[in-house]
């Protein structure tokens, strides 16, 4: 094996020619970044039959992927947490002793790559040298991965050269699970139907992904790195790690405030990282930029302010609702040079997908590659169908977004996916409950799981499925963390997707979310009125700007807001059955707010509805 000269890192070229010897691949490719092996790279695929390349007037320098049928999310079944105890991972982990799972990785990557070439791709998930940044070496064998590296992260030479002669780094192992042999014709989107593995070794801090090539289980600096074994780094070291989109508000008087906001998967974060604000607002002068989309790392500065930064440099975002009047930013930000996977193909070589926002065309190709009309019962785009895009190219990009030093964090938003129960919006009453609020948060399954859907499940933090380490320790580390900082910021929880008894969402969503965030961002900086309700404090009807929105009535805000007895008791008792598993590990904390919110409920109205001003 011959590493590049500007390699001069005696660790990982002695990691990679033992990756070499096990894997035994073809050949082998270190990726420097550039656009030329960008492009060299998405030809080989279009070659390779994986890409298709869109339409150069309609999409410039974009390409479709269809992936193989099996292979199509995330596999949270076949996700490791393989920590030194069953213990450490926690019940909601799957868990196997490290080494008897070292033991099965070393036989099935031994001879994986036969056929393939290997690919180096060192990468740095945050901007190049920041103190918040990490590095990590993903080793592949598919060429997709190595494209779209390229896009998610700072991947390169950069990265070779702040990982210098000793630097540390992430080892990242990914296979396909295909070896070819010898004459054996390849498939378009090679892949293991029938084993999967994404292993963590947080103890090692290393990661080993066998059989599937799709996004987060093949992308290893997303969740693998940024999300599993980071939050075990920030543990550790006193920070967070989190499923969280960052934007910045501004409002008319030029006042900057920034946000975390955590969603479970294709619950809207990316919607909400890009909201283009109302007319009203935007007249007024407000103005929203996105910093990330995805994942937060937010690190406390000497005097306990909180410093965030996106690991990512790109959006992998869910294709299908994607439309002008829901998400107008990323309409425009997915124009060009844009990777598409599992969208449907039109005639004239454009993409499309169900909620586009515009009619079906009478002939598409599918995401299978099959011929589609509307007539036909299935999508045409998969309902994870995703784009993988360059940041920058985010017209609402937030300037300071690749800034080293991170940008100051002032309110926390939980989220989930909710039907019934949880009002449109609620602010904690302090930290602790926030933690609470957020630990038992609920939400129901969506298609980036793979798996049952539209069940609620309990999906603390939205970290269910990417929690490097026992849950109620993540409990934990959220409480002592808001301990140690002089004013953490407010804690708020939303849910834009309650339904009526006609199962139609009863609030508009999407860009009117800027209503509910303009309440939010006031209340971060001390302002704007609230009432106290059973939960935390909320605003009324006339505490929000309606302006562009009259038709919305004070009922309809009620609804959204009101908190129902019966169902607050049936959710109060899901929560002690999360409190149950988490149990060896829960603080204590957890049972006392559970009381405190059951006595807050008998306390009021049965249906609990504010009637206005108490004074
Ligand atoms: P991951 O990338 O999987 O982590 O997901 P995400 O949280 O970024 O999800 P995304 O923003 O892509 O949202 C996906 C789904 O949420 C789409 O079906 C949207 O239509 C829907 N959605 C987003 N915002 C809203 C909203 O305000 N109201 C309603 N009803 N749906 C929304
Ligand atoms: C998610 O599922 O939360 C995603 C997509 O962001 S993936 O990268 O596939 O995990
Ligand atoms: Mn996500």
């Amino acid at each position: 094996m011959n590493a590049p000269d500007y390699v001069q890192h005696d660790g990982l070229k002695a990691w990679v020619q033992q990756m070499v010897d096990l894997c035994k691949p073809k050949d082998i490719h270190w990726c420097d970044g550039s656009q030329e092996e960008y492009d060299r790279l998405c030809q080989e695929l279009v070659d390779a039959g994986t890409f298709t390349k869109l339409n150069e007037e309609l999409r410039p320098n974009s390409f479709l992927a269809r992936t193989d049928p099996s292979d199509v999310a995330r596999v949270e079944g076949r996700t490791f947490i393989c920590s030194r105890t069953k213990g450490d991972a926690g019940p909601t982990n799957n868990w196997m002793d490290p080494d008897e799972m070292k033991g099965i990785l070393n036989g099935l990557f031994d001879g994986c790559m036969a056929g393939r070439t290997m690919y180096v791709i060192p990468f740095s998930m945050g901007p190049l040298g920041s103190d918040i940044a990490q590095l990590g070496v993903e080793i592949t064998d598919s060429a997709y991965v190595a494209v779209n590296m390229k896009i998610m992260t700072r991947m390169g030479t950069g990265a070779i050269d702040v990982l210098g002669t000793d630097g540390e780094f992430v080892p990242c192992m990914h296979t396909v699970g295909a070896p070819l042999a010898e004459g054996q014709e390849d498939s378009v989107w090679p892949c293991n139907p029938d084993e999967k593995y994404i292993v963590h070794f947080p103890d090692d801090r290393a990661i080993w992904s066998y059989g599937s090539g799709y996004g987060g289980n093949a992308l290893l600096g997303k969740k693998c790195l940024a999300l599993r074994i980071a939050s075990t780094m920030a543990r550790d070291d006193g920070w967070l790690a989190e499923h969280m989109l960052i934007m910045g508000v501004t409002d008319p008087g030029g006042e900057k405030t920034f946000v975390g906001a955590a969603f479970p998967s294709a619950c809207g974060k990316t919607n909400f990282a890009m909201i283009v604000p109302p007319q009203a607002f935007a007249d007024e002068g407000w103005k929203v930029t996105t910093v990330g989309d995805d994942i937060a790392w937010i690190k406390p500065d000497k005097d306990g302010k909180l410093y965030a930064i996106n690991p990512e440099a790109g959006y992998f975002g869910v294709a299908p609702g994607t439309a002008p009047d829901t998400n107008p930013a990323a309409v425009e930000t997915i124009k060009k040079n844009t990777i598409f996977t599992n969208v449907a193909l039109t005639d004239d070589g454009d993409i499309w997908w169900e909620d586009i926002g515009s009619d079906p065309p009478a002939h598409l190709i599918d995401w299978r590659g099959n011929d589609w009309t509307p007539e036909s019962e299935d999508p045409a785009a998969h309902p994870n169908a995703r784009f993988t895009v360059p940041a920058d190219q985010n017209p609402v990009i937030d300037p300071d977004w690749d800034d080293p030093k991170g940008v100051r964090i002032n309110a926390f938003i939980f989220g989930g996916r909710r039907s019934g129960t949880m009002p449109l919006v609620v602010q904690a009453f302090n930290w602790t409950y926030g933690t609470y609020m957020a630990a038992t948060m609920g939400s129901e399954t969506t298609a980036a799981a793979f798996g049952q859907r539209g069940v609620v499940r309990r999906d603390p933090f939205a970290m269910l499925p990417f929690a490097g380490y026992h849950m109620g320790d993540y409990i934990n580390h959220w409480l002592s963390f808001g301990r140690n900082i002089p004013n953490p910021p407010r804690i708020f929880v939303v849910n834009w997707f309650r339904k009526d008894a006609e199962g139609k969402f009863v609030w508009p969503g999407f860009g009117e979310n800027m209503r509910i965030l303009e309440w939010i961002v006031k209340r971060s900086r001390g302002g704007a009125f609230a009432l106290e309700s059973p939960l935390g404090w909320m605003p009324r009807y006339h505490d929000i700007t309606w302006k562009g929105l009259e038709n919305f009535s004070e009922a309809d805000f009620l609804k959204a807001m009101s908190v129902d007895r019966d169902e607050w008791n049936e959710e109060l008792l899901q929560h002690e059955e999360l409190f149950t598993r988490l149990h060896d590990r829960l603080p204590g904390e957890m049972r006392a707010i559970r009381d405190l919110i059951r006595s807050a409920l008998f306390r009021s109205p049965e249906h609990w509805e504010m009637t206005g001003d108490p004074t």
